[in-house]
């Protein structure tokens, strides 16, 4: 571990033997109910047949053969049509990256190119990623300052308030926004809003960017998001659950905009592993499951019975709140100290949650979309004992 970088001073370090299903197993033969799926990225939970036979398939094949964009290779062409198919038009072109901070990257340098506009505006509470372009966009401060200059102009602006949508001019190029901001403690916006940023998108000549990096594949109980709204966004980008498990991410848009990147100059915006092959064959077996077996449904229902089931745990002492959509759910503690302490009784109890970034008093919980009615009971029963072992004075 010594040569190994560390992102906190305090990882849960666990030391993973395998994993199966939604279970984790530890290298001393513990199992941990994975209640967070690799933070959204393991829809079909870990070892899924489906997954597993398409990485066989694919990688007997080929694996990387050129840089993005030289060659025609069918897994890619395959998933972009299906995403194509299954995003509202018109968009209808994807362009593939490795991770999602990169596709944000790639969405901020396309919007700028195509309008013209240096300004992207982003949001209180937001989480984008962590390079230049996508921490500029950060909603916290205290992740942003240590790293600043970062790029820019951002206007940053408060989440779900329409009143503040007036501060949007013609010097925006793009408005980047999670329709459901996870990060922030699991934030739900009003359709009203959505709507309203719709409008004011269109009244200043704006693109409107959807960060579905965690949202999508049935997260929150629809195939993307954007459904809950109503609204259609300019871009929508992809990330997590997108690969089936291996790295993925993708900015989506419609051709007359994505277009702008193969011209003036050419080539000015390439990777050499985005659409890895394998990623892409896995990514659209692991999506054909998901449509196929109707897990959006299935995230509604569950999210809503595990929504039910921890609302039963609201308190004046410890739990202030739960609210979730599909199988995003948030359980809003009474302090960060108590939090803390309920996530390390929750795993020590043999189910993995975590906190979020920019609410530290809220803990998240995005189990894979095939977790069971049993599973459920049992993740509940866990976080029921570590309530009352974490009582803080
Ligand atoms: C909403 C959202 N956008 C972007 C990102 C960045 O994606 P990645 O970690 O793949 O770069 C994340 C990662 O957690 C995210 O949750």
């Amino acid at each position: 571990m010594r040569h190994l970088a560390q992102t906190s001073p305090a990882p849960i370090g666990l030391e993973i033997e395998r994993a199966s299903g939604c279970w984790l197993i530890a290298r001393d033969g513990r199992r941990y109910l994975d209640f967070i799926a690799g933070i959204g990225v393991c829809a079909l939970g870990h070892g899924h047949p489906v997954v597993l036979e398409a990485i066989a398939r694919q990688s007997a094949r080929h694996l990387h053969v050129m840089v993005y964009g030289e060659y025609v290779l069918e897994a890619q062409v395959a998933l972009a049509s299906r995403l194509a198919a299954l995003l509202p038009s018109p968009i209808d072109r994807v362009y593939f990256t490795n991770s999602g901070t990169e596709a944000i990257e790639g969405t901020l340098k396309t919007a700028r190119k195509y309008t013209g506009r240096a300004g992207w505006a982003a949001f209180d509470g937001a989480y984008h990623g962590d390079t230049m372009g996508a921490l500029a966009l950060a909603g916290n401060t205290s992740f942003r300052a240590p790293f600043e200059p970062l790029a820019g102009p951002v206007l940053h602006l408060p989440y779900d308030d329409e009143g503040a949508l007036a501060k949007l001019d013609q010097t925006i190029s793009a408005v980047v926004i999670e329709p459901v901001q996870a990060e922030a403690g699991v934030r739900i916006p009003s359709v009203e809003f959505m709507r309203a940023l719709r409008k004011r998108c269109d009244e200043v000549g704006a693109l409107l960017v959807f960060d579905e990096v965690l949202t999508g594949f049935g997260r929150t109980g629809k195939l993307f998001a954007l459904e809950h709204f109503g609204v259609t966004p300019d871009f929508v980008v992809l990330a997590k659950a997108l690969g089936g498990g291996l790295p993925l991410g993708a900015f989506c848009a419609p051709s007359v905009v994505l277009d702008t990147l193969s011209h003036d100059p050419p080539l000015g915006h390439i990777t050499t592993f985005g659409g890895h092959p394998l990623s892409c064959a896995t990514g659209l077996a692991a999506l054909e499951f998901i449509v196929a077996n109707r897990l959006a449904e299935r995230a509604r229902h569950s999210g809503a019975q595990l929504l039910q089931q921890l609302s039963e745990l609201i308190d004046s002492k410890q739990v202030h709140a739960v609210r979730g959509i599909g199988l995003l759910l948030g359980i809003e503690l009474t302090s960060a100290t108590l939090a803390q302490r309920f996530v390390e009784k929750t795993i020590a109890g043999g189910v993995i949650v975590n906190w979020t970034l920019n609410a530290d008093n809220v803990v998240r919980l995005a189990p894979p979309l095939t977790i069971s009615d049993d599973e459920i009971k049992f993740a509940v029963g866990v976080m029921r004992e570590a309530l009352a072992g974490s009582s803080v004075p």
